[in-house]
């Protein structure tokens, strides 16, 4: 029975592949992929689609009054395949006189996209789809049969897979500027994006590559070559579970030519034009792709039973960081003002620092108070330069945006992941997420996390007004003690450390306790000052 809307169903025909992730009334996450064939593409491998054929594509079947059913394909499984969790967005398309299969990248196992059923025996979740008249509009909607475990799910992403950022893979620094995201100048990289020597062989060696890759411009490239290996089976292992993982660098090195700057030296306040901002956004994703690196290569070790799904997450979140980066990197050629022309600061790696032991902790401070503060104030950063009449810098922050609630979404779904996982290793005991939340937030963060909120896109990506309503940070530097105190109390489940992130850490040879910088809250507070004005 078809349960769950999806979409008008003219908003599908721009794509063959889509992720879809629903999430139910309790908060769970489902991942999925939606594949929506045609009679001239359903045997064709991946297609990448420049936008002026699509939107012939388009024309062609909102003009197909003959009702080719072939174009009414729709089918829906599960996001990651059954054997050893491989993303399935890149999986072939083959198709037979009695059933038409997705070809997994990984192994190539082959799952029919009715039944979900494999020559090998493994067996994945399809579900039912229905395209339906809606009765008042009559216009035509897809709907889809409900996932199990869980009750009124509904749709959280629907994206399509094909991006033109995303694929086909970089062969060369050249092929950036060519497709008008990135401009060449002073960064230009003079090492190759896959090294000569000792070239990486698993998600985990080419995180911490590109976590050790100073230049912008080969950071993305890396970035852009790595996601794609890993979804087209060019890359088969994540790398998570072996006895030595390769560490990730302490602080991400920048460019020599870059000039680092303490948070309060940055330019500020109304004063601020439109370059310094835009400069100041470049600055902030540069470190967000480095986020999204160092928390699979940081924690990956420390949490072996993480799914595949939280690694096809969060190098997901690593491409669209590289693409924002890249789109931002462009506006500032038309300003004259090269990316690293102006100083930068690092206060966002000390949150990153801070959260270093505890991947609650890391989840709780960057991705649901940074990135849920980053959806309060997109709009009214957008509203700056559409007063400016700039509407090239315009496009690019509403791309930014609507990234950024899937990536609040992506911070929420493994927190509750975490939570859950807690929850089942205390015999049941509930771990109730908000209040594992708020604790973190008192532990870790100084000060209070003030609206005005932008409570429709946070409630989009699942946060609720109870996991931020009065929420106030206890923090307090630079008394160290006294924070290694509040840290190590072991009447505090959210302050617990596990014993799995214990193990790793002092394998990499790592103190006990929190990790502090110096001038954290000046640090802190230039962030908010970034992200407010
Ligand atoms: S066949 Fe899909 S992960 Fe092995």
């Amino acid at each position: 029975m078809a349960e769950v809307f999806i979409s008008p169903l003219h908003n599908i025909l721009s794509h063959f592949r889509f992720i879809l992730t629903l999430r139910s009334e309790e908060r769970k996450y489902h991942g999925l992929i939606l594949f929506r064939l045609s009679s001239s593409s359903s045997s064709a491998r991946y297609e990448d689609e420049g936008a002026d054929q699509r939107d012939r594509r388009v024309d062609d079947l909102e003009n197909d009054d003959s009702g080719n059913a072939l174009n009414r394909q729709i089918y829906v499984m599960e996001a990651t395949c059954p054997h050893l969790g491989a993303e399935m967005s890149h999986a072939d398309i083959e198709e037979y006189e009695d059933s038409v299969v997705a070809v997994c990248p990984w192994h190539r196992y082959d799952f029919d996209l009715k039944t979900g059923k494999s020559e090998t025996g493994l067996r994945t979740c399809t579900y039912d789809v229905q395209i339906m008249a809606d009765p008042k509009t009559g216009e035509e909607q897809v709907w889809m049969e409900a996932p199990q475990g869980g009750r009124n799910w509904r749709v959280v992403e629907l994206r399509p897979v094909s991006d033109e950022f995303a694929d086909p893979p970089p062969e060369s620094i050249s092929s950036l500027s060519a497709n008008g995201v990135a401009t060449p100048h002073a960064q230009e990289a003079t090492e190759p994006v896959v090294p000569e020597k000792n070239p990486p062989k698993t998600l985990m060696e080419w995180a911490v590559l590109i976590l050790n890759t100073p230049n912008p411009t080969l950071k993305v490239e890396r970035t852009r070559y790595a996601v794609h290996a890993f979804r087209t089976g060019a890359i088969t292992s994540v790398g998570n579970k072996v006895a030595h993982p390769p560490v990730p660098p302490a602080q991400p090195p920048r460019e020599t030519y870059m000039t680092i700057v303490e948070p309060g030296k940055i330019q500020s306040g109304k004063r601020r034009n439109k370059a310094v901002m835009l400069h100041a956004l470049a600055n902030i994703e540069q470190w967000a792709i480095d986020l999204a690196w160092d928390i699979m290569a940081r924690f990956g070790p420390m949490h072996k039973d993480l799914p595949p799904a939280f690694f096809a997450d969060f190098s997901k979140m690593a491409l669209d960081e590289s693409k924002h980066f890249s789109l931002l990197r462009a506006r500032l050629t038309a300003f004259s003002t090269p990316y690293g022309s102006l100083p930068i600061h690092a206060s966002l790696w000390d949150s990153a620092t801070l959260t270093s032991r505890s991947l609650l902790s890391r989840l709780a401070i960057i991705h649901l108070v940074h990135e849920a503060r980053g959806l309060d104030v997109n709009p009214k950063t957008i509203e700056k330069f559409k007063k400016a009449g700039d509407k090239e810098s315009v496009d690019v922050l509403e791309v930014i945006h609507a990234d950024e609630v899937t990536h609040v979404t992506a911070g929420h779904r493994w927190f509750v992941w975490m939570c859950e996982q807690q929850q089942q290793r205390q015999g049941g005991l509930e771990v109730n997420p908000v209040q594992v939340f708020r604790e973190e937030v008192r532990r870790c963060w100084h000060g209070d996390i003030k609206g005005p909120f932008n409570v429709e896109d946070r409630e989009k990506a699942g946060l609720s007004r109870e996991f931020y309503d009065d929420l106030k940070g206890e923090m307090s530097y630079p008394d160290h003690e006294e924070n290694a105190r509040m840290t190590m109390n072991k009447t505090t489940k959210s302050a617990e450390i596990s014993p799995e992130e214990t193990q790793v850490e002092q394998k990499r040879g790592n103190r006990e306790g929190p990790v502090y910088t110096d001038g954290i809250q000046e640090a802190l507070a230039a962030v908010r000052v970034t992200y407010e004005t």
